[in-house]
């Protein structure tokens, strides 16, 4: 599981070449696990349809204030639009939204959405080299950067210009990761190792009999997914249990009996920083295990 799963990503597309690339980074987005919704620019629309992103996004996708063809128009609410996102990515950033941004225009819906957001607004510039280096783009940048928002630099390489330098939009799946390590990095238990054990022991009498209880793992399980979300990277030592988890901060190491548990929790305990013991070990076991069913 992403960090971003279950979040909500406002994608904000300006007029750059790179928005055929939103299509990708949708995708890369939703697979993520994350809630999208889009508003473009008017100008975007050249390059990318509306009807792609809001297909690839399963929301309506909005550009104007309001939907100019219908006579009882309402309005698309940039400020609802803000506060719904956890993130706002803005990719492609075009030298003219981000001066805009930078400068605190306000004559289109994303630049209207942007500043009634609270939330972290991540910019992924695209544009040729020379617009790139120009000296009021990297004001924009410097300003952007000043207020608090993210900047997804971009890649050097070949242009649509055919010209070769730094302009390209990072590529989406790179868009992705870097937002992503960003969020973690901001928090409180990221490059930490946890290590919790959950669920109950079983103790083998004989092959098909065992020692055990009823604990159900949820409470090792459940912390183990705070500690993930809260950038931890957490080892998850577990008897045999019904619980489920998928998380790429947790990895599973699954015991049955308690010596397994503590083999496996001696073996990790070395390398963590933390360590929660909420596995219900058995307190018995058979002094002797029968190879062969008792009967
Ligand atoms: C074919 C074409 C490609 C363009 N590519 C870019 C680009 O990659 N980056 C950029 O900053 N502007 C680019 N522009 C210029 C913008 O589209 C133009 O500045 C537009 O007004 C931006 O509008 P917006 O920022 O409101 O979306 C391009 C224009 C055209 C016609």
């Amino acid at each position: 599981m992403s960090i971003l799963s279950g979040k909500n990503i406002l994608l904000g597309v300006s007029a750059g070449i790179a928005a055929y690339k939103t299509a990708t980074l949708v995708r890369q987005f939703i697979k993520a696990g994350a809630n999208v919704q889009v508003v473009m620019t008017p100008a975007s629309k050249d390059f990318v349809t509306p009807l792609t992103l809001s297909t690839l996004s399963k929301n309506p996708v909005y550009s104007t204030f309001t939907d100019e063809e219908d006579e009882n128009a309402t309005w698309n609410n940039h400020v609802e639009l803000g506060l719904w996102a956890d993130y706002f990515v803005i990719a492609p950033a075009t030298a003219n939204t981000l001066s805009k941004m930078a400068n605190g225009t306000c004559d289109n819906l994303l630049l209207a959405t942007y500043l009634s957001a609270k939330c972290k607004v991540y910019f992924a510039p695209a544009m040729d080299l020379d617009m790139y280096k120009y000296p009021s783009t990297l004001r924009s940048f410097k300003l952007l950067k000043d207020y608090g928002n993210v900047m997804i630099p971009a890649a050097s390489g070949e242009l649509a210009s055919g010209l070769v330098g730094q302009g390209r939009m990072a590529e989406p799946e790179d868009i992705v990761s870097f937002i992503e390590k960003d969020i973690l990095n901001g928090l409180p238990l990221y490059g930490k190792k946890v290590m919790i054990t959950a669920g109950p022991t079983y103790e083998a009498i004989d092959p098909v009999r065992f020692i055990g209880n009823h604990s159900s793992g949820k409470m090792g399980f459940e912390i183990a997914k705070a500690a993930a979300n809260l950038g931890a990277e957490v080892i998850l030592i577990s008897g045999p249990t019904h619980q489920t988890i998928s998380h790429n901060l947790i990895t599973v190491v699954p015991v049955v009996s308690a010596q397994d548990m503590y083999e496996a929790a001696h073996n990790y305990f070395k390398s963590v920083d933390i360590a929660i013991a909420a596995a219900a070990v058995a307190d018995y076991k058979p002094k002797e295990i029968a190879t062969q069913k008792i009967k």
